[in-house]
């Protein structure tokens, strides 16, 4: 049976190799080539790079959407879709889903793929309902991952249940390359056999067992396969699909596809990727089998290592992978996905930086112990509940169904800050409250790419390129500077730019790199010990800081929206 294709190289590939920052520009040039190979969708949306868009790159996701589409005549349109959380960290009330869901499907995408990150249904119907009375095909999705708890009788009974709810096909999300060769073989013959509809397969190489888990997939009878091409394929991201198809080819399971436009666009890709290499982290490109042993998704690595070296602490690297799987199990073995997986890593990173398990708790992990993100796969402990969110109860009911519908209410506020110029914005907006009106308001700008780092063959240190050209921002104005050499020599001196800490009595100082999400007393006010005094948004997670003693609100030395270092002084409590 003739196997089909799907190609993420414009959504998971980036996501996973390149931090999701390829822009739009990068896409369009080859869009049309892409269109003619004979894939059977291109997965171009949804994702991360919803967040990357706004965030990092200035650029509008739905006008990317807008325009991928207009040149794709043959391929289906595919975007991954986070059940009740759409794009963004949180559950959004059913009215926002339902906007989002015909947003996306009115711009262009064919085929939603619908997960949940801990395989709960409830949090997959709306979006599901939606989809399929816009007329689209939905791929309900099993994340994939190994536990106890965690077994082919439960995913098949999953799968049905995706199926009960009119799911056209089934997904199987093996985020973290955890699929073996033999269970692949297992999983897909009971779905096949016990559910009857298309089954897709999507591996991460993160592990090296991809490739020879396709194979065992073909053979049980798998529809669709996921692959990138080759200059973005392995690693944390998918088995190449040149590779794929060169395989496959003669056989049974032929995907009809023919190499030559592959390698063209793969030539055109490698010359991207060449752009990108100094964000490229060689980490994320290897083969790495600890996967096998700490169960870590491909983008989570890339994003672990990132958090890390924003907090200065990339030598902690091997002992937040050591303390992943032990929160994992503590909150009830969720697969590690988009957002359990931030949610676990967060966790992780913060009990090996504070040098203290449990002793920072960002919101987002409370919450997930509350049950506000569905039900976890296994029972956490009535110890690990205490620990985390003291004596309050989580909650039993769907988690959306505690959401008071909120669309109208964000539509009156992204209005009355003059945000909004079309319908699409204020979803935006919905989704990204806290970065979403700077874009908006054209205020953002594009991320300067980060240097490619210069290869360091036999040349002397004194050869190596030192770069002369600067942008240099001076109270958000951006100079263009360059440097010249005097006399052939450049002499870099170190110039003292840390801000000296002005540690006075009552300082409350920062405990990790983050942004300043809110500020929550005023000068003068009278707090208590333990009262909360901010919010910092450190690794996408809120982390509310409490006052660490009793006293009066001296002088607030931070405003909204600035960015903080570890052991910068937010305020003074005297
Ligand atoms: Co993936």
């Amino acid at each position: 049976m003739k196997v089909k294709i799907t190609e993420t190289i414009l959504r998971d590939a980036h996501q996973s190799l390149l931090a999701t920052r390829m822009r739009t520009r990068n896409m369009l040039p080859i869009i049309e080539k892409l269109d003619e190979v004979g894939y059977y969708s291109l997965e171009m949306w949804g994702g991360a790079t919803f967040d990357t868009c706004i965030r990092y790159l200035n650029e509008d996701p739905w006008e990317r959407l807008r325009e991928l589409k207009k040149h794709m005549n043959n391929t289906y349109a595919q975007m991954l879709l986070r059940g009740q959380n759409l794009v963004g960290y949180r559950h959004y009330s059913d009215d926002i889903v339902e906007k989002f869901v015909i947003k996306a499907y009115e711009n262009g995408i064919d085929i939603f793929r619908i997960f949940d990150a801990v395989n709960d249904i409830r949090n997959m119907e709306t979006s599901i309902k939606v989809a399929k009375k816009q007329g689209a095909h939905v791929q309900g999705t099993i994340c994939y991952t190994i536990s106890p708890v965690h077994t082919v009788e439960k995913y098949v009974a999953f799968a049905t249940e995706l199926a009960e709810m009119e799911c056209d096909s089934i997904c199987i999300k093996d985020m973290a390359g955890l699929l073996a060769p033999h269970e692949a073989y297992e999983l897909i013959s009971a779905l096949k056999k016990e559910v009857g509809l298309p089954v897709a397969l999507h591996c991460h190489c993160t592990s090296g067992m991809a490739p020879m888990s396709y194979m065992a997939s073909c053979e049980a009878g798998v529809d669709i396969l996921d692959t990138a091409l080759s200059p973005l394929a392995g690693g944390t991201s998918q088995p190449p699909t040149e590779s794929t198809v060169a395989a496959l080819k003669n056989t049974k399971f032929d995907t009809g596809i023919d190499l030559k436009p592959l390698s063209e666009a793969a030539a055109y890709f490698k010359a991207i990727k060449d752009e990108y290499k100094g964000i490229l982290d060689p980490i994320s490109e290897q083969v790495d089998t600890n996967v096998l042993v700490y169960q870590i998704p491909g983008g989570m690595l890339s994003n672990l290592v990132s958090q890390l070296k924003e907090q200065n602490a990339l030598d902690k690297y091997d002992a937040v992978l050591e303390e992943m799987p032990r929160v994992r199990e503590e909150l009830g073995y969720p697969p590690l996905v988009t957002p359990t997986s931030q949610i676990v890593g967060t966790q992780a990173v913060l009990n090996v930086l504070m040098g203290e398990r449990y002793k920072v708790i960002p919101k987002e992990v409370k919450d997930y112990v509350r049950g506000l993100y569905g039900r976890p796969p296994a029972p956490i402990s009535e110890e690990m509940i205490t620990t985390i969110i003291g004596d309050e109860k989580p909650i039993t009911v769907r988690p959306a169904d505690l959401l008071e519908p909120e669309y109208e209410k964000i539509k009156k506020e992204a209005e009355e800050m003059g945000i909004v110029s079309k319908e699409e914005d204020i979803l935006t907006y919905a989704l990204y409250p806290s970065i979403a009106p700077k874009f908006l308001r054209g205020e953002a700008e594009e991320e300067i790419l980060a240097p490619v780092p210069v290869a360091n063959t036999t040349a002397a240190p004194a050869e190596v390129a030192i770069p002369t050209h600067f942008k240099v921002e001076v109270d958000s104005e951006i100079f263009d500077v360059h440097v010249e050499p005097i006399d052939g020599a450049i002499t870099v001196t170190q110039s003292a730019v840390q801000k000296p800490a002005t540690i006075s009595e009552g300082a409350v100082t920062s405990h990790m790199q983050g942004m300043v999400l809110s500020i929550d007393v005023l000068v003068g006010d009278v707090v208590q010990e333990g009262d909360k005094i901010c919010v910092i948004e450190a690794m996408k997670m809120e982390n509310t800081i409490h006052s660490p003693h009793n006293g009066t609100v001296k002088e607030i030395l931070v405003s909204e929206g600035d960015t903080v270092t570890t052991d910068e002084v937010l305020m003074i409590i005297e």
